[in-house]
């Protein structure tokens, strides 16, 4: 039997990059991005292509060998400001599973990376903990139109499908500035240059409320799990590191180990008080011989207003995944402490 052969789209992206790396553990991979990556990965070869482009996409399927599962986390462009496009989303997805179908790939999958924005979880307080059979909440929802299409193709494809819903990425990749690990590091380096102690930002109700991350290399093993079971086939999971917690309790913890006193709830907009923190940013940098990035580069200040804002729980049962047989679990405190570390040894934060 020919070797496995991965095709994953938005290979360059949070969740894609860990992806890419965990299933070039398992077989030959092809990376996708309109943008080359950082650095390369041994056994990864990089496919520059827009999917939004139908045409290039057939191009570049015919280019390609043996592509055996397709593994989606792409993403359309999006700010904070609108909701994330629809027909766009869906267009990408089409075009590269059917440019592959149409040059005759072996596709016996196609995994598709969701969240917990299924569940509205942006919009409102919503069923805790959200299983995967619960009701889709009303308004357009790309992940609805992505998971339909689908589903109807369920029966005369020759691939089965699965989906995963992850939440509150971690991840300790440097060069990724949309990232609770850079958000919350690089909001404590600057108020500790300013001689204050690790207030916390957001609400007071999100400061006490339940919340879930996932790791990602922890989603990777998911990942390749769900892709390599038939039991799993044709369904979709929660997968989230297994534990909840509150902001509440992790805060006092993050305070020690920026070496700083905690603070209180200080509600604030990131987006507005952190716009003019570039020159202290720079200092910072100079002082602790951190490696040079832009600003703009480090962290994604509305992406902290839209995780500290929700004053309601979010939390998914994994119930489902352990059913099934994933039993791996990630411990969040650690996995921040062990982000934390890896930014601190590749000189991105203090
Ligand atoms: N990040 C989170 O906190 C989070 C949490 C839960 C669920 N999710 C879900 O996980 C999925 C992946 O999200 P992410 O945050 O990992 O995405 P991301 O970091 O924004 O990365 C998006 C990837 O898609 C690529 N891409 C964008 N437009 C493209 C195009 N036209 N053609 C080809 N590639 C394109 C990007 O590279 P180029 O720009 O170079 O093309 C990049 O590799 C999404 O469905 C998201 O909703 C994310």
């Amino acid at each position: 039997m020919a070797q496995d052969r991965y095709l994953i789209a938005g290979a360059t992206g949070i969740i894609g990059r860990r992806l890419t790396e965990r299933m070039a553990q398992d077989g030959s991979v092809v990376g996708l991005s309109r943008r080359p990556p950082d650095s390369t990965m041994d056994g990864v070869r990089y496919l520059p292509l827009d999917l939004t482009d139908a045409s290039a996409c057939l191009q570049a399927m015919q280019d390609l060998d043996g592509i055996s599962h397709i593994f989606y986390a792409a993403r359309h462009d999006h700010d904070s400001k609108s909701p994330e496009k629809v027909e766009e989303n869906l267009a990408m997805l089409r075009n590269l599973v059917e440019a592959a179908e149409a040059a005759g790939h072996p596709v016996r999958h196609v995994h598709v990376v969701q969240g917990t924005k299924y569940y509205g979880s942006n919009l409102g307080p919503f069923k805790t903990p959200a299983r995967e059979s619960d009701a889709r909440v009303p308004g357009a929802n790309f992940y609805y139109a992505q998971e339909d299409y689908l589903i109807a193709r369920e029966n005369e494809a020759r691939w089965t499908w699965s989906t995963s819903r992850p939440h509150g990425i971690l991840d300790d990749q440097p060069g990724i500035a949309r990232s609770m690990a850079m958000v919350i590091a690089v909001y404590a380096a600057l108020l500790k240059a300013l001689g204050e102690p690790l207030s916390f930002p957001g609400t007071p109700g999100n400061f006490e409320a339940q919340y879930q991350c996932t790791n990602t290399a922890h989603l990777a093993d998911g990942i390749a799990w769900l892709a390599a079971t038939p039991g799993c086939a044709n369904q979709a999971f929660n997968v989230i590191n297994g534990d909840y917690v509150r902001w509440r309790d992790l805060w006092p913890v993050f305070a020690e180990i920026f070496g700083m006193k905690p603070g209180p709830v200080r509600t604030v907009r990131l987006t507005e008080v952190m716009a003019d923190k570039a020159p202290l940013w720079d200092q910072i940098v100079e002082k602790y011989g951190l490696v040079p990035q832009p600003y703009e580069a480090v962290a994604v200040w509305p992406y902290g207003d839209h995780l500290f804002t929700p004053h309601w729980d979010m939390v998914s049962s994994i119930d489902k995944l352990r059913a099934h047989g994933f039993t791996q679990t990630v411990e969040t405190k650690q996995s921040f402490l062990n982000a934390f570390a890896a930014l601190r040894a590749a000189r991105i934060i203090p």
